[in-house]
């Protein structure tokens, strides 16, 4: 009879589920210093890509508890909401947060051939030994662009992403420069 009634007293104060909706009001505080709607910066980076990244600006890598610690704490400029939010508008805003997912596009610096060994040599360097795919400089066929565009190798772990999606039109048309033999 008492565990059950310490049963539904446990039941009755589940949380709620975290509403991204609702976080995405709550977000309202934020947008002032960040934008959700391209990479353009505000006072605040762009959360444009937020969880698309593999880190943060901290160096930590950009999964929910160091996002969380970010808002709380603050961060490099940026005020601490520590006060500012009940633990279950936390849940709200970082499920919220979570949905920010758009591509990282990268502005590359660099020649066609840096790009070249940063994103390619690893399959493609015929001095690699594990190298997977073929010597391609000087061999170009114009159908090239498109299906390493679109995402292109074999099976993981040989599987090349789209290249649309991690770098932005320039450095793409200065890597196929180079694979051309400019
Ligand atoms: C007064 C402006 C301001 C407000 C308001 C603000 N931030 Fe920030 N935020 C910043 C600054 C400045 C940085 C860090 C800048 C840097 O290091 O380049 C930052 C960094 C961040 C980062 C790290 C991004 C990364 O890529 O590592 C996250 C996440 C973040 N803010 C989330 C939020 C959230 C969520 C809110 C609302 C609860 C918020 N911020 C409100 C200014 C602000
Ligand atoms: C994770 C490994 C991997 C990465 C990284 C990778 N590739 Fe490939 N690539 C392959 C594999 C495997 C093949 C052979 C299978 C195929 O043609 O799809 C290939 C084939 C190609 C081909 C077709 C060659 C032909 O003769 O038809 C081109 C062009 C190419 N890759 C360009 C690139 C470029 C440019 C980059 C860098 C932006 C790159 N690849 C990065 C694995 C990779």
């Amino acid at each position: 009879m008492i565990l059950a009634t310490l049963l539904l007293l446990l039941l009755a104060d589940e949380p709620p589920k975290p509403d991204a909706a609702r976080g995405k009001e709550l977000f309202r505080s934020c947008s002032g210093c960040h934008n959700t709607e391209n990479d353009d910066r505000k006072m605040g980076p762009s959360l444009h890509s937020l969880f698309g990244k593999v880190t943060l600006r901290n160096g930590k890598r950009a999964d929910k508890e160091n996002v969380r610690a970010i808002v709380l704490d603050g961060y490099n400029g940026m005020p601490s909401f520590q006060y500012s939010f009940r633990p279950a508008e936390m849940d709200d805003l970082l499920a919220y947060l979570e949905t920010l997912r758009a591509p990282v596009t990268v502005k590359a610096e660099g020649t066609g051939e840096t790009l070249f060994r940063a994103h390619c040599s690893r399959c493609h360097d015929p001095a690699i030994r594990s190298s997977a795919g073929p010597d391609l400089r000087g061999k170009f066929k114009p159908e090239w662009v498109q299906s390493v565009e679109e995402g292109h190798g074999g099976a993981p772990p040989l599987t090349a992403p789209p290249l649309k999606e991690w770098l932005d039109e320039t450095s793409r048309k200065a890597l196929f420069d180079y694979l051309k033999g400019y």
